[in-house]
């Protein structure tokens, strides 16, 4: 006899809490965090490029801090809070990194942004104010096939003052 899933031991579905809506997917333990959100939550905003943890493409944030989902298995995402870039902003009102990068067109093909975005969104939410410096070596692991580089730059700082500026306007006064 072959040991084929039958549903009544297929495991129990993974409780995931994505861009502040909790899901129950129906994914292996050991599946891909990546491939659980394009695959069965269609969020495309993460992915997939080297699939090693290598290149950035597929970042996501998990409480906060920026983490590669193409490594990641989906039960360690159990409990924790997951942001994808759907999660920083809508087309209408994108979130300031993502505003900085429209207003400074840092994309030839696009297909890094999401890790550029992504990675930027975590320094700046615990460091509002970075260097230059500190910028250029967050987003040092975050490889662009096209070149883009200087423009991805130019979004990242602008990206801070952006942030800076919504952080007065939300103040109170
Ligand atoms: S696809 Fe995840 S790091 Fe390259
Ligand atoms: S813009 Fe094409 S990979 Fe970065």
């Amino acid at each position: 006899m072959g040991s084929s899933v039958t549903p009544s031991n297929a495991p129990p579905p993974i409780r995931l809490t994505v861009n502040g809506c909790a899901h129950d997917v129906p994914a292996a333990p050991d599946t891909a965090l990546l491939h659980v959100l394009r695959n069965d939550l269609e969020l495309n905003g993460p992915k997939y490029g080297c699939g090693l943890g290598e290149c950035g493409a597929c970042t996501v944030l998990i409480d906060g801090v920026a983490a590669r989902s193409c490594v990641i298995p989906v039960r360690a995402a159990q409990g924790r809070a997951v942001t994808t870039l759907e999660g920083l902003g809508t087309r209408q009102h994108p979130g300031p990194t993502q505003q900085a990068f429209i207003d400074c067109q840092a994309a030839q093909c696009g297909y890094c942004l999401n890790g550029m975005i992504m990675t930027v969104e975590a320094l700046l939410r615990r460091d509002p104010c970075p260097t230059e410096q500190v910028l250029r070596s967050e987003l040092h692991h975050n490889l662009c096939r096209c070149g883009t580089h200087v423009e991805i730059m130019q979004a990242a700082l602008r990206a801070v003052q952006l942030r800076a500026a919504r952080a007065a306007e939300d103040s109170p006064r």
